[in-house]
Parts: C-alpha cells; sequence; structure tokens
C-alpha cells in the first residue's frame, strides 16, 4: 500500500483550525462543524478502503512493468493479458464483464498473474475486499451441497457487485469446479444492460486451471526440438493445442458449460512451461524477497536439484516455480 500523506493532513487541521479561530465565534463553530464532518468522511475514506477512485484505480503502466520485469518466460500471456485488461479499463462503457481464462502446467504464474492484475487496479491488491478468491476444492467440496452452492455464490457475486461495480472474481482449479456451478454464474458473464437491476459489465472473471497445460506443453517442446526460439511462439500457435484440449474435449468441465459456445470468455491465455533459465531467474527474486542479498550460485544449485522433463532432455520444470520458496531454504 503507497504512503499515506498523514503529515500533510494533519498540517491542514492545524493551520484550517488557526484560521477559524481568528473570525468571529458563531461562525467559528459552524464552520469547525462542517470542517471537522468533510474532515472525517476524508479521514474515513484514508482508513477504510471505499469503492472509489482512492482505491479502485487501474495502472496501466504499473501492470506493463509488472509483467515486463515480475513475470519470466511468459511472453504470450503477458501480451494477452496487457492487452486485454488495459482495453477493458479504458472502456468507459464495456458491453459485458471482461472474463479471461488461464490456462498451463502447475507453478507457470497463473495465480501470480492474478495477484500483479489485481495489484495494479486496486490499491490493497489481493487483499482488497473488492477482491473475491474461490478455490473449488477449498470452497466447493461436496457434489451433494451443490444447490446450496449454486444460491451462495450467486447471493455472493450479486451482493458483491452491488456495492462495488468494479468486483473482481478470481476461480481457481476451474477445472474442477461442478459444471453446474459454473452455469450458475454464467448469466452474470454475459451481454445483458443489468440482471436485477444489478449492471455486471464493470466486474472481472477469471479463471484459472491447468487444462490444456499438456498439449501447450507439447507444442513448446516441439519448438525447443525444432530448436526455434521459445519467443518465437505466437498465441496462435497455442490456440489450437487449447482449443482441442479443453473446448473439444467432452471430459473437460468447460465443455458441459456451454461457456464456450456462447463465447463468454473473453481470453483464453496459455502459459508455457518454464525452463531452467526461468527458475534462476524465479530464484533470485524470491531471494530478494525473502530479504538475502541475490546469489547466482545458490540459486543455480537449488534450480539444479529439481526436476525436469521429458527425462533424457530435462527441459521443462516439473513444478515450474511453486516450490522455489520452500527449496531456497536448504540452500541459504
Ligand atoms: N512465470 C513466473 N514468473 C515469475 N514468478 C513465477 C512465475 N510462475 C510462478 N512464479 C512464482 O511461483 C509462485 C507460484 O506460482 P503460481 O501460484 O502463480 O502458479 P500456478 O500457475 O497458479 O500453478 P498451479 O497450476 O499449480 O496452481 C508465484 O507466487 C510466483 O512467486
Ligand atoms: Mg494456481
Amino acid at each position: 500500500m503507497k504512503a499515506r500523506p498523514w503529515t500533510a493532513l494533519l498540517h491542514c487541521i492545524l493551520v484550517s483550525g488557526l484560521i477559524v479561530e481568528a473570525i468571529e465565534p458563531v461562525s467559528t463553530s459552524l464552520l469547525l462543524g462542517t470542517g471537522a464532518a468533510m474532515l472525517g468522511r476524508k479521514i474515513y475514506r484514508y482508513l477504510y478502503e471505499t469503492c472509489d477512485e482512492n482505491w479502485v484505480n487501474f495502472n496501466a503502466t504499473g501492470l506493463k512493468y509488472d509483467l515486463d520485469t515480475k513475470l519470466y518466460g511468459q511472453h504470450v500471456a503477458a501480451q494477452v493479458i496487457l492487452k486485454a485488461v488495459t482495453g477493458f479499463m479504458k472502456n468507459e462503457n464495456p458491453k459485458k464483464p471482461l472474463v479471461l481464462s488461464l490456462h498451463g502446467w502447475t507453478g507457470t504464474g497463473k495465480n501470480f498473474v492474478s495477484q500483479l492484475i489485481a495489484e495494479n487496479i486496486y490499491e490493497k491488491g489481493m487483499s482488497s475486499s473488492f477482491v473475491h478468491l474461490f478455490t473449488a476444492t477449498a470452497h466447493f467440496p461436496h457434489e451433494m451441497h451443490i444447490n446450496t452452492y449454486k444460491s451462495q455464490l450467486q447471493n455472493w457475486v450479486k451482493g458483491n457487485v452491488t456495492i462495488c461495480p468494479r468486483s473482481m472474481f478470481i476461480f481457481d482449479e476451474m477445472d474442477k469446479m461442478h459444471p453446474g456451478l459454473i452455469d450458475s454464474i454464467k448469466p452474470y458473464l454475459d451481454f445483458y444492460e443489468s440482471l436485477d437491476g444489478v449492471s455486471y459489465r464493470q466486474a472481472i472473471f477469471i479463471f484459472l486451471s491447468n487444462a490444456g497445460g499438456e498439449n501447450i506443453v507439447q507444442v513448446a517442446l516441439d519448438f525447443w526440438r525444432d530448436g526455434r526460439e521459445r519467443e518465437e511462439m505466437q498465441l496462435k500457435d497455442l490456440e489450437t493445442a487449447l482449443s482441442l484440449s479443453v473446448f473439444n474435449n467432452r471430459n473437460s468441465g468447460f465443455w458441459h458449460t456451454g461457456l464456450i459456445d456462447k463465447n463468454l470468455v473473453d481470453f483464453f491465455v496459455p502459459f508455457l512451461p518454464l525452463e531452467y533459465k526461468h527458475i534462476v531467474q524465479c530464484g533470485l527474486s524470491e531471494m530478494v524477497s525473502k530479504g538475502h542479498v541475490p546469489d547466482k550460485e545458490v540459486v543455480e544449485m537449488m534450480a539444479h536439484d529439481l526436476n525436469y522433463f521429458p527425462k533424457e532432455e530435462r527441459v521443462f520444470s516439473m513444478q515450474g516455480c511453486k516450490v522455489i520458496p520452500s527449496r531456497l531454504d536448504f540452500y541459504v
């Protein structure tokens, strides 16, 4: 969170008090009363998160900077996300909420990117009361309670968008979510002006899943085996792989939901499997965030000991950058 200008505020109180005292007593108390009310409102806004530009304010440059410098090895995802989010946030009259579906191998940055988006829209980032994270296995674990979950989820989304139209809903483990539950939020993702008097058009929905991850890996591996640069890979090279595994697969949760044939998802974002060099980058930044001086030798030792696949070529990290925070502790 940015530092608040408390000293400036205190200075204001003192100066306005002195000026008011110099005027006659009746108007002084009147002025003081109004002043105090205004000040009270101002302080309240400083202390408590409200759904206005003090707390909800999109920073396009910040998002670009974060995607460029903090996210490693995801040039396709970074580009799609920047365009999608910036375009949506700058549009004063979007026709539907923004719906992103992030796909890829474990530990490649799907939750991390959601966090970067949240941090560049909400002053409080992921801790904002306007950002809601649902994890299928934690929040909706029992299939027999599906009807309760449906109405709870609908009420939650509706209630929160009523409080703040610029709300963000992240659904993790989307591939483990009951299709009926996904269906229950479908109306909110659509092109309606409003539903029961609530407009969802300013809201952002992000779905995270490993669905399609293996096909994305196959494309990346083919590139590598052909001796082509990873950065040459484009969205169109990966789209077919994604659609084959996610959209045309009758076993995938997505297929059953009708999210796809109704075109409710604006962008399917592929996350590439990470290579040794990205693991080193993650390790170095993890050292910094733990307060250590970044040491390449230490990080390389840790990166070397991790598992890579395919077995013979050892190209991609099995767990991505996910295990680094705990692994690094053994090496520093
Ligand atoms: N591409 C990346 N660039 C920089 N850091 C990354 C990247 N991928 C992962 N990380 C780091 O690893 C941590 C774990 O990654 P994250 O939770 O985003 O993975 P995920 O893709 O959501 O995996 P899963 O599919 O298992 O949920 C992140 O918090 C971040 O610190
Ligand atoms: Mg995740």
